[in-house]
């Protein structure tokens, strides 16, 4: 019979315990680097633009504090993945899907065990949430979903559509604004939304660089 009292983390066996103490984040990020240095690379990244939208929506600076950490750690439960399938180059079956949506729910548990790290816990579960409520681990909508979460979802995308992944091409700057505008309400929030739009306007994210990367 199941152990009912076991979390998803001991479940999948990794033994937190060894990064009980301080300077918890730092460990914590120095486990993900080198486990999977390409997801460490996608959470700095992901850090750098909340921080840009962060201050365009005037956060406190303990929220953008949170924010920013928030963002490095919102994949922390992918540690828990299997590598072959987060670096899969073809469509992944539904239970390699399944797997690799629980890093939300594994994160969350994570974080919530870990002293000086539970602040961030909800981020890692709810930055899969959709606004229209087909998100998931929780299936949450609206401002039912964290804020912060909400700023990490936009960040996350924007960072997989402007980088490309194994299983999605890098796309060109007006490819990724048409695709934010079409899920204002169904995807993000229109609040966020907005402040990403006026991040963008003011030149202060990395579209065009990318751009002319495309193109080179
Ligand atoms: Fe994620
Ligand atoms: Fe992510």
């Amino acid at each position: 019979m199941p152990d009912k009292t076991k979390t998803a983390w001991e479940s999948v066996g990794l033994d937190f315990s060894s990064v009980l103490d301080s300077a918890a984040a730092g460990l914590v990020l120095r486990m993900l680097a080198q486990r999977d240095p390409d997801t460490y690379a996608h959470s700095e990244r992901v850090s750098r633009l909340v921080q840009r939208i962060g201050e365009e929506l005037h956060l406190s600076p303990d929220d953008l504090e949170t924010l920013r950490i928030g963002a490095l750690l919102h994949d922390i439960g992918k540690i828990s993945v299997n590598l072959g399938i987060l670096n899969k180059p073809s469509k992944l079956e539904s239970y390699e899907f399944d797997l690799v949506k629980n890093h939300t729910v594994l994160g969350y548990e994570f974080l919530q065990n870990v002293p000086g790290l539970e602040r961030f816990a909800l981020i890692a579960r709810s930055h899969h949430e959709r606004f229209d409520g087909k998100g998931y681990p929780d299936g949450l909508t609206g401002e039912n979903i964290p804020f912060l979460a909400r700023i990490v979802a936009i960040a996350d995308c924007l960072d997989v559509m402007l980088n490309g992944r194994v299983y999605q091409k890098r796309r060109t700057a007006r490819d990724i604004i048409l695709e934010v505008s079409k899920n204002i309400s169904t995807h993000f929030d229109p609040q966020v939304v907005n402040a990403l739009m006026n991040v963008w306007q003011s030149g202060a994210l990395p579209l065009e660089e990318a751009e002319s990367e495309l193109t080179e």
